[in-house]
């Protein structure tokens, strides 16, 4: 891959990447306060790749929102890279569950968008995004627009978007909820390529946990009411993973548990 712009200095890798200190956030929306998230303390370290579960409403986006920069949280400290976070920054990728792309520009436009704001080079950003292209299997689509590719397509665009400007951080909420089967284990097996190969550090919340056995290194698990962390389990499977191991059957169970015990509550 090719040298990308560095949109932010990193802090060493041996400090935690984020650190959330008593993060808590309540949404008042005028008729009424919901308390989506507790006091959450955690540090995640660099090339993690952690996932998030959860039952509807304990918070995960809420939390994946105040990662962003979309929502400043009601009280608490969180820092990526040894900074407080002050709004969006391409030093923190997003990725959402609707692809979200730019309809008016080619999927290579779409891809090289961050790096035209960076003030890149037209001839380097066609390389980067080209190479991103072959990344997600997608080398034949730079030209063409988001109305002429399939879903899976288009969420192949939309991960390869945010890596063109080398995140320390890949935010992902439920990126690959909206599509079939055979897609969807497409693009986790792709995931895990790019994971592998840019070690980007990648939070990525789901609410399938074959899903999140399949992915995480490590799996956080959230209860509602308020939004809390109930688990956080280092998941040692070797790979590649084998949705039929006793060791994935085991863990599979647990979670179904935590999480089911959690909504029953
Ligand atoms: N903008 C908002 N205004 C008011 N309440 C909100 C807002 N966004 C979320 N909430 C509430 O905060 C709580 C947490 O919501 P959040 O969207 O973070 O949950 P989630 O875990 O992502 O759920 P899901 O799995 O359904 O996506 C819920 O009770 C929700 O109703
Ligand atoms: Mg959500």
């Amino acid at each position: 891959m090719n040298a990308r712009v560095e949109v932010a200095p990193q802090v060493g890798l041996d400090q935690p990447l984020i650190t959330c200190i008593d993060l808590g956030h309540v949404h008042d929306s005028g008729r009424g306060r919901t308390t989506a998230l507790g006091n959450i303390s955690l540090t995640i370290d660099h090339a993690e790749f952690v996932c998030v579960l959860g039952p509807s409403g304990c918070g995960k986006t809420t939390l994946f929102n105040i990662l962003a920069g979309f929502v400043v949280p009601s009280h608490g400290d969180i820092q990526v890279n040894g900074r407080a976070i002050e709004g969006p920054s391409a030093e923190r990728g997003v990725v959402f569950q609707d692809y979200s792309l730019f309809p008016w520009l080619t999927a290579q436009a779409n891809i090289e968008f961050g790096l035209r704001m960076a003030g890149q080079a037209a001839r380097e950003r066609a390389e980067i995004a080209r190479d991103l292209l072959r990344l997600v299997g997608l080398p034949e689509a730079g030209a063409k627009y988001p109305f002429e590719l399939s879903r899976g397509m288009k969420q192949r665009i939309a991960i390869a978007r945010p890596l063109a400007t080398r995140p320390s951080l890949l935010l992902m909420d439920e990126p690959f909820a909206a599509l079939d089967a055979m897609t969807r284990s497409s693009l986790q097996a792709k995931l895990i390529d790019i994971h592998r190969q840019e070690q980007p550090t990648i939070l990525f919340v789901t609410h399938n946990i074959a899903e999140a056995l399949f992915l995480a290194s490590r799996l956080i698990v959230m209860s509602p009411n308020p939004g809390k962390i109930v688990e956080d389990i280092k998941v040692d499977l070797p790979r590649p993973r084998r949705r039929t191991s006793p060791r994935f059957n085991e863990l599979y169970e647990h979670l179904e548990r935590a999480i089911g015990l959690e909504t029953a509550e």
